[in-house]
Order: C-alpha cells, then structure tokens, then sequence
C-alpha cells in the first residue's frame, strides 16, 4: 500500500468506527483525542505525505518546525494515557500507547533531522497504533 492509500484508509477506519460509538458522556480519552491526537495526528499525517521521499515536495523549514512540535504534542498526549484517568489496563493499552509515544518521538527526531524518509515511515508506524489500539478499545472508555 503506498503512503497515501494507507492514510485515506487510516482516516476512514476512525470516521466509521467514531460514528459507531453511542453519543453518551464524553471520556478523558475521547477529550484527548479530539483535542491534541487527531489535530497533531493530521498534521503529521500530511507532512509525512510530503516528506516522503517519492512525493517531489520539497518541505520547508517552517513546515518541520510545525511536524516537530506537532510530534512533540502527541508524545505527551501518549504519555498521559498510560497513567490514570486514562490508563485503561497494563497489557495491550499500555503497549499501544507506548507505540504511540515511540512513533512520536521517532517523528520529532525525523523532523529536527528533516529526514523525509525516516518521517514517512514514523508516520506510517503512527497511523497503525491508532487503528490497532481502535480496534481493541474504541466504545470501552
Ligand atoms: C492506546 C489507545 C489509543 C491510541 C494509540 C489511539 N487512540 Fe484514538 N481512541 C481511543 C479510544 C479508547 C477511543 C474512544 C474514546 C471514547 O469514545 O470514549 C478513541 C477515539 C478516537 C476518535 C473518535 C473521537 C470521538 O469523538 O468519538 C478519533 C478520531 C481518534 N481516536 C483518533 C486517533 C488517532 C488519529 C490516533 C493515532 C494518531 C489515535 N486515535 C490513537 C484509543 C486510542
């Protein structure tokens, strides 16, 4: 799957499983995703289209700052929801959101680098905790 197609995919996996959760009161992990992970998440998303190495878009230094502080963000987002509130268990929540924090902090150095290649593929990594934590957690906060 190219870059491009596993994101439009990624982002349609959410909307489908978002419409499908039942409106009821708004969890700390709901907030969180709404408010830090899908903004930094979106713009990671992008600069990893344009930074990879077949797209021909030559990112901008201002772009990277953007990815770099975005990345930082969702590293902290990450960290938070392996201590309470929000911490669901130990096992595989605990090992998705530290996939998730690992992700970021490879986005971050990729960005400080302006590594395209190496930011792509940490954003490709990225997309996959989202969907994999989704599918095991989404409707349980
Ligand atoms: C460690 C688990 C975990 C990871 C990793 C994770 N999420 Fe979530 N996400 C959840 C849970 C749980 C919910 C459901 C929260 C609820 O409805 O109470 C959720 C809900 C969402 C929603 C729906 C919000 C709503 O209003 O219903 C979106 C969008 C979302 N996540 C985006 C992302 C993106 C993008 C990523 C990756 C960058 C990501 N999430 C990573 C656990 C995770």
């Amino acid at each position: 799957m190219s870059f491009k197609t596993f994101v439009l995919a990624a982002a349609c996996a959410v909307l489908a499983a978002s419409g499908a959760v039942a409106a009821t009161k708004t969890s700390p992990v709901k907030t969180l995703m709404n408010k830090t992970v899908v903004p930094s998440s979106t713009l990671i998303f992008a600069v990893g289209g344009e930074a990879d190495p077949g797209s021909g878009t030559k990112v901008s230094p201002a772009r990277w700052n953007q990815a770099s502080a975005a990345a930082g963000r969702l590293k902290a987002a990450a960290h938070s929801m392996q201590k309470p509130p929000m911490a669901v268990d130990q096992k595989l929540w605990k090992r998705y959101s530290a996939e998730l924090a690992a992700a970021a902090d490879k986005a971050q150095k990729a960005a400080v680098a302006k590594n395209g290649a190496r930011f792509s593929q940490a954003a490709n990594d990225m997309g996959e905790s989202c969907s994999n934590c989704h599918a095991k957690y989404q409707g349980r906060t």
